[in-house]
């Protein structure tokens, strides 16, 4: 840890010290190469190994089964937003979104401009604080596919468990993807922005299903079509090939710690100590979200009054704890703890917390 603090972004954010170091290492002489990774032609040997290297390692983590492509695209999770229903809404054909908050909303947002969406489920009124019981969201006659988001990185709430309907669900998973197992054979499309849990930001990592890339039509402008990147392995263009290694080295990491169940127990841990101390703290901090689907992967609160949740965030800084600003839309406290977090980060900030309640309470 010396030199670095701990870092609770919600994305991009802390990424895996042994990854970074990797990086650093090889970064200007590839494995005696003399030159960058950066620098070689997308279709050099090396350049084509690291990118199917990241590839198997998304495979072998997740689980994927044969009849999914692995793509790795330009433009983040956003880009998603829109490229779903551009081919999967052609002529006529609606989906069913949920509206579980800020993420979800941008989701729907992009695919009403592109094709017919039925909003069957909204936390609106509850001022997005909880999300339906799984098994009782159905999806409508004819829809394409149901939309879902795992995980609301801003307002702190994540499905624990997934619908199972007669349609495919397709998921943003960008703040939650490789912290759990996930049960795949469900899904036509998981999509994911790599900033929080799988490297730099400025690509998607997408899982998609050989039935939905039947369903991409021939007439889609080449980059959009989701058919022709999975024809090419993922390297329809020159693909973000630092991003791509990074990802490579932060998953190799993921593997050498355990993997998934691994991930999913530091999750559990990590944020059972921040929850703890909210309920300890019961009369100074406030989880505002239900405890049934608090996210552990961001973690929200309230301390009494802005005041209060301003100084909170100084003193932390100046304890080397950053980021724990929520976001500008909601204000209050949020702790982002994604994989990379150590547990000691998560202890230090509950100490904290527990000492500035007593300070102030
Ligand atoms: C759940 C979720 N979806 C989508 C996005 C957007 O990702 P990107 O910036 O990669 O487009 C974010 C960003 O942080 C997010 O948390």
């Amino acid at each position: 840890m010396v030199g670095r603090i701990y870092n609770f972004s919600a994305g991009p954010c802390t990424l895996p010290l042994e990854a970074l170091e990797r990086a650093r290492d090889q970064f200007v002489d590839y494995r005696g190469t003399g030159m960058s990774l950066i620098e070689m032609s997308h279709r050099s040997k090396m350049v084509d190994g690291v990118h199917c290297r990241a590839i198997e390692l998304v495979r072998e983590l997740l689980s994927v089964p044969d009849d999914f492509s692995v793509l790795f695209l330009g433009g983040g999770a956003t880009m998603q937003f829109s490229m779903i229903p551009a081919n999967l809404l052609r002529d006529g054909a609606s989906a069913d979104y949920t509206h579980s908050g800020s993420w979800a909303k941008k989701a729907i947002a992009d695919a009403k401009r592109l094709g017919k969406v039925n909003v069957i489920w909204s936390g609106e009124e509850a001022n997005f604080t909880t999300l339906p019981e799984p098994s009782s969201v159905t999806a409508g006659d004819g829809a394409a596919y149901l939309h879902l988001t795992s995980n609301e990185t801003i307002g702190g709430i994540q499905w624990k468990d997934f619908p199972n309907v007669d349609v495919p669900l397709v998921s943003d998973m960008s703040s939650d993807i490789f912290s759990r197992p996930l049960p795949l054979e469900r899904f036509g499309i998981v999509y994911a922005g790599a900033q929080k849990n799988i490297g730099p930001a400025g690509v998607g990592l997408v899982l998609i299903r050989r039935d939905m890339l039947e369903r991409c039509p021939d007439d889609m402008p080449l980059y959009q079509n989701y058919r022709k990147h999975a024809d090419a392995n993922s390297m329809l263009n020159t693909p973000p090939v630092f991003q791509i290694w990074m990802i490579s080295l932060v998953l190799e990491w993921l593997l050498g710690q355990g993997g998934l169940s691994w991930a999913q127990q530091m999750a559990e841990q990590r944020s059972a100590l921040l929850y703890a101390m909210i309920d300890k703290h019961s009369g100074f901090y406030r989880c505002p979200v239900n405890r049934s689907v608090a996210s552990v992967m961001n973690v929200v609160w309230r301390c009494p009054g802005e005041e209060l949740e301003a100084q909170f965030i100084a003193e932390a800084a100046e304890q080397g704890m950053n980021g724990l600003k929520g976001h500008r839309s909601v204000g209050g406290c949020r702790a982002s703890i994604y994989n990379a977090m150590p547990i000691e980060g998560a202890q230090a900030l509950a100490q904290f917390m527990d000492d500035f309640a007593q300070k102030h309470g």
